[in-house]
C-alpha cells in the first residue's frame, strides 16, 4: 500500500503519457485522492463519486504532437454525506495542486456501488422492515435482496434536499436461488443515503408471494440438449488489431478509448485510412443517457423510471469479462481504473473486450458468363463492455466494419422487473410470466452523444427523405422517386423524429471538403428500430428527460454540454439538458456539430424473456455516403483457400 506521502512525492513521470486522451492510470487516481485529501483535510464523510481523466480542451488534443508534455488533471465529483453538499474537484496532477473546488448546489451524484451494498444491510436490519416482511411470512432477512431504486422527482416536500431512494425487494428459497421470481409486493422500504438510516417502510397490502422457482443457473437445470459440437474460433497468427496503450489500429481504422463510471466505454478520435493519411470520423463517441421509464400506474410502480447512466453510472457497473463466455477468439482485455465511494482506487479487470468476429459475405460478384466468383467475407472489429444494473444486463458493443461502417448496439438481456398479483389476477398494464409473478411494460432509451469531425471539425447536418414524385409530364408513370436532402441549419430545425417510410436518415458532411466526384465528404447515420416514449408531456419522466421526445438533436460543441439530461439527474427535477440548451437556437451549419441520437427499446415482455431474456438487440448504424471515392473494401484479399467455400 503506497501512502499518501509517498504519492505526493512521486516524480513527475505521469507528465510523459503516450496521449492527451489516455485514462488516469491507478497511481494517477490514487495521486489526486491523497492531492485533495491532504490539501482539504478530508474527513470520513467525504465520498468519491467520480474520479476520471478531466480532458484537455479539444484544440489541445487535436495540435498534440509526440513527446509533447501534457498537464494531468483529475476531474473529481465529491459527496459529504454529513452536510449533503456536492463538489466538482479539478486536481492538477502536474503541479500537485487542487486547481478547482467548487460547490455544486442543490444535486444529487448518482447512486454508488457502495451505497447499494450499505443501503441493502441497512434495509434488512430495520425493525419496521422485518415487521412489514413477517406479515408475508419471511423470517430469514439473509434470503432477502433489496435493489435501491432511484426516487426520482415528484414534487414531494419532504424528499427535497434528501439522498433518498426507493428500495424494491425480493426473497429467495435458498442462498443461489433466482430471487426475482418472488417479488415482496408493496414493501418500499425509503433509505436516507446519506445517513444511511431507513426514513419509513411504506407497505401497500400484502401479496403473496408467487409459487414457482425461477431458476437458470447450472446448479438447477439438469437437462442439458446434447446435440451441440464443439464450435472452435482459430487465429494462429493472431489478431489484426494492435493495440499500444488506449489506441487501437485494426486494418485502416484507428481510435482510442478510455472508460468513465457514468458511461463506461468511450471512444475517441476515431479515424479512417484513406491513400495514407488519417481522415478523422468522430472526435468523441459515447453513451450519454439511458431511461427506463415502466408504465404501470400502480402505487408504487409508477416511479419506476431508472436512468441507468446519469444515476447509477454503467460504467461502475462493468462487469469483469471471462474468456471463452463473453467473447470468442483471439481477445484483448482493457482494465478500467477508478476508486470505490471511500476513495480506495480498484480496477475492474477485463473490463473491456477487443476481438475480431467473422461476419459473412462483405462482398460477391459471380459473371455469369465466365464463371468467375469473387467474395469477400467480413470481418469486423468488436470492442464492448456489459454491466449489470441490478436485475438487467447491458452490453454496450461498437463494430467497425472494413467498408467504413461503424455499428453501435446494445445488447439487453438479463432479468426483467417482476411483481406480485394476487392468485387469479393479471394486469393491463404487464405481462403474466409465472403463475402470480408479472413483468411490467416498459421502454429502455438510450442517448449516444456524437461529437462528429468529418475531415476537419466544421460540419452540416442534412435530413435525407425519399419522395416519390406526382404524376406529371416528366412522371408520367408515376414511378419517379428521388431523395431529398434538407439542411437542418438552427438547433430547432435539427430535433427530429424517425420517418421509415420516408427512408429517412440523417447526413453529416463536411461542406468544405470533397470527394474525387465533387460531393461533400459524408457520413449518415441510420435509425434502427425505434420508438417514442408512451409517457405524457406532462409526466414528472418528461420534465427530467426531455431528450426522449426527440431522436434526433444537434448541437453546436459545447465542452459543457456533455449529458442530455443534465449533470445531475439523480432526484432532479428535470428541464436540464438538450431541450434547455437548444431554446438559444445556435446556428448549426458548417459548424463544430455534436450529433445526439436516442433510441428507444420497447418491451412487452414474453413469457420467454423468463427466468432469464433471450438478448434483445437495438442500435445504429453510420455509413460512409461520399466519404470516399468508392468502396473502401475492394482491397479487402480473398480468404486463403483452405477456408473458401470450393
Ligand atoms: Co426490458
Amino acid at each position: 500500500m503506497t501512502t499518501t506521502q509517498e504519492l505526493l512525492k512521486t516524480s513527475t513521470k505521469s507528465n510523459f503519457v503516450q496521449y492527451p486522451l489516455e485514462p488516469l492510470s491507478r497511481e494517477e487516481v490514487a495521486t489526486a485522492i491523497a492531492i485533495i485529501r491532504n490539501e482539504r483535510k478530508l474527513g470520513e464523510t467525504i465520498r468519491f463519486t467520480t474520479v476520471i481523466l478531466n480532458e484537455p480542451p479539444k484544440n489541445l488534443v487535436l495540435n498534440f504532437k509526440d513527446g509533447d508534455r501534457v498537464n494531468r488533471e483529475a476531474l473529481m465529483i465529491l459527496l459529504d454525506n454529513a452536510t449533503g453538499a456536492v463538489y466538482e474537484v479539478v486536481v492538477s496532477l502536474t503541479q500537485k495542486t487542487t486547481i478547482q473546488w467548487k460547490h455544486i448546489p442543490e444535486v444529487q451524484p448518482a447512486i454508488m456501488l457502495d451505497e447499494f451494498i450499505e443501503c441493502e444491510a441497512v434495509v434488512k436490519a430495520s425493525p419496521e422492515f422485518q415487521e412489514a416482511i413477517k406479515k408475508r411470512g419471511i423470517t430469514d432477512t439473509d434470503l432477502v435482496i433489496v435493489d435501491p431504486w432511484s426516487a426520482g422527482n415528484y414534487g414531494i416536500a419532504e424528499e427535497m434536499g434528501q439522498r433518498i431512494v426507493r428500495a424494491l425487494c425480493w426473497v429467495r428459497s435458498s442462498p443461489s436461488d433466482n430471487g426475482y421470481a418472488r417479488p415482496i409486493e408493496g414493501v418500499i422500504p425509503v433509505v436516507d443515503l446519506n445517513k444511511m438510516e431507513v426514513i419509513t417502510v411504506e407497505d401497500y397490502g400484502v401479496v403473496p408471494l408467487p409459487p414457482q422457482d425461477g431458476n437458470y443457473s447450472q446448479e438447477f437445470i439438469k437437462n442439458y440438449r446434447t446435440d451441440l459440437k464443439p464450435l472452435e474460433i482459430v487465429q494462429p497468427d493472431g489478431p489484426s488489431f494492435q493495440v499500444e496503450g488506449h489506441k487501437i489500429t485494426w486494418q485502416k481504422w484507428q481510435f482510442r478509448i478510455g472508460f468513465t463510471p457514468r458511461e463506461g466505454l468511450v471512444l475517441y478520435t476515431i479515424g479512417y485510412e484513406d491513400k495514407g493519411r488519417i481522415r478523422p470520423i468522430i472526435y468523441r463517441a459515447s453513451l450519454v443517457e439511458m431511461v427506463v421509464p415502466y408504465g404501470d400506474p400502480k402505487e408504487p410502480h409508477f416511479r419506476k423510471n431508472a436512468f441507468d447512466v446519469g444515476e447509477y453510472g454503467v460504467g461502475t457497473l462493468a462487469n469483469s469479462l471471462k474468456l471463452g463466455c463473453d467473447c470468442l477468439g483471439e481477445i484483448h482485455y482493457f482494465d478500467a481504473v477508478m476508486p470505490n465511494s471511500r476513495g480506495d482506487v480498484a480496477t475492474i479487470n477485463n473490463a473491456v473486450c477487443l476481438h475480431e468476429e467473422d461476419y459473412g459475405i462483405l462482398w460477391k460478384h459471380t459473371d455469369w458468363r465466365t464463371d468467375e466468383v469473387e467474395v469477400r467475407r467480413s470481418r469486423r472489429l468488436v470492442i464492448s463492455f456489459i454491466a449489470t444494473v441490478a436485475n438487467y444486463e447491458y452490453g454496450f458493443f461498437w463494430y467497425f466494419y472494413q467498408d467504413g461502417t461503424i455499428q453501435y448496439e446494445v445488447k439487453l438481456t438479463g432479468i426483467v422487473n417482476t411483481t406480485a398479483l394476487m392468485p387469479g389476477e393479471t394486469s393491463k398494464y404487464g405481462t403474466l410470466i409465472a403463475p402470480q409473478l408479472n413483468a411490467p411494460i416498459h421502454q429502455h432509451f438510450f442517448n449516444v452523444r456524437l461529437d462528429m469531425h468529418l475531415d476537419g471539425e466544421n460540419n452540416s447536418v442534412y435530413e435525407v427523405n425519399t419522395q416519390s414524385e406526382p404524376i406529371s409530364a416528366t412522371n408520367p408513370h408515376g414511378n419517379a422517386c428521388y431523395a431529398e436532402a434538407t439542411l437542418l441549419g438552427t438547433e430547432s430545425e435539427a430535433q427530429r423524429i424517425i420517418n421509415p417510410l420516408a427512408g429517412r436518415y440523417w447526413k453529416i458532411v463536411n461542406p468544405s471538403e470533397h470527394n474525387s466526384l465533387g460531393q461533400p465528404v459524408g457520413y449518415k447515420l441510420m435509425p434502427g428500430d425505434n420508438i417514442l416514449p408512451f409517457l405524457h408531456q406532462d409526466s414528472s419522466i418528461i420534465k427530467r428527460a426531455g431528450y426522449l421526445t426527440k431522436h434526433l438533436w444537434v448541437t453546436p460543441y459545447d465542452a459543457t454540454e456533455k449529458y442530455p439530461a443534465g449533470d445531475y439527474p439523480n432526484q432532479h427535477i428535470g428541464g436540464e439538458g438538450l431541450p434547455e440548451w437548444t431554446k438559444a437556437n445556435r446556428p448549426l451549419e458548417n459548424t463544430d456539430v455534436v450529433v445526439w441520437y436516442t433510441f428507444g427499446h420497447n418491451h412487452v415482455p414474453r413469457p420467454e424473456d423468463w427466468p432469464v431474456m433471450p438478448t434483445g438487440y437495438i442500435g445504429f448504424m453510420l455509413k460512409p455516403v461520399g466519404f470516399f471515392d468508392g468502396s473502401p473494401a475492394n482491397d479487402v484479399p480473398p480468404s486463403p483457400s483452405k477456408h473458401s467455400c470450393h
